[in-house]
């Protein structure tokens, strides 16, 4: 089907970036989405206690069975956005991706989303993982509107 494909990335894939895939998959079904790691650190393991925390409190349907997955080279080939939570995802991501998709890669938000493996704050992390979603599916919805793919 022609549904654009996004893929959220954080180090771990057991915070932010599954925060963020089932936040946006709340406030929307027009696109497919996933989430990803940079590194293979947390590879297999599930969403951590605390993302899982945020998901409950706020009634947000998530996955409970999703684990930690690092991004492939077809996953840098049929996703269409690949965005990083932080700017050093973001930047792991230009070193990883091969020349011909670095135009997929994108900031998640202006300023980076704070890390909650290392701030304990997954309330502050919500926030702004909220906040950056409901920007992306604006942006998302005013291109569709200009008629671009
Ligand atoms: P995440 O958080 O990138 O938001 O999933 C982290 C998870 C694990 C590690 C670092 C950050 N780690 O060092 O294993």
């Amino acid at each position: 089907n022609g549904m654009k494909k996004l893929v959220f990335v954080c180090l771990g894939n057991i915070c932010r970036s599954p925060m963020a895939e089932f936040v946006m998959k709340s406030m929307t079904n027009k696109y497919e989405i996933e989430s990803r790691a940079t590194s293979s650190w947390e590879h297999g393991n599930p969403i951590h206690k605390g993302t899982q925390g945020i998901f409950h409190e706020y009634q947000i349907p998530y996955d409970k069975h999703k684990t930690s997955l690092q991004m492939t080279r077809e996953d840098f080939e049929s996703f269409d956005y690949i965005i990083g939570m932080d700017a050093s995802n973001v930047s792991d991501l230009r070193q990883m991706c091969p020349v011909d998709f670095q135009d997929k890669i994108y900031s998640f938000a202006p300023e980076s989303v704070p890390d909650p493996w290392y701030t304990g704050d997954f309330e502050e992390t919500y926030l702004r993982v909220q906040q950056g979603c409901q920007t992306w599916l604006n942006y998302l919805e005013k291109e569709e509107e200009h008629g671009k793919d």
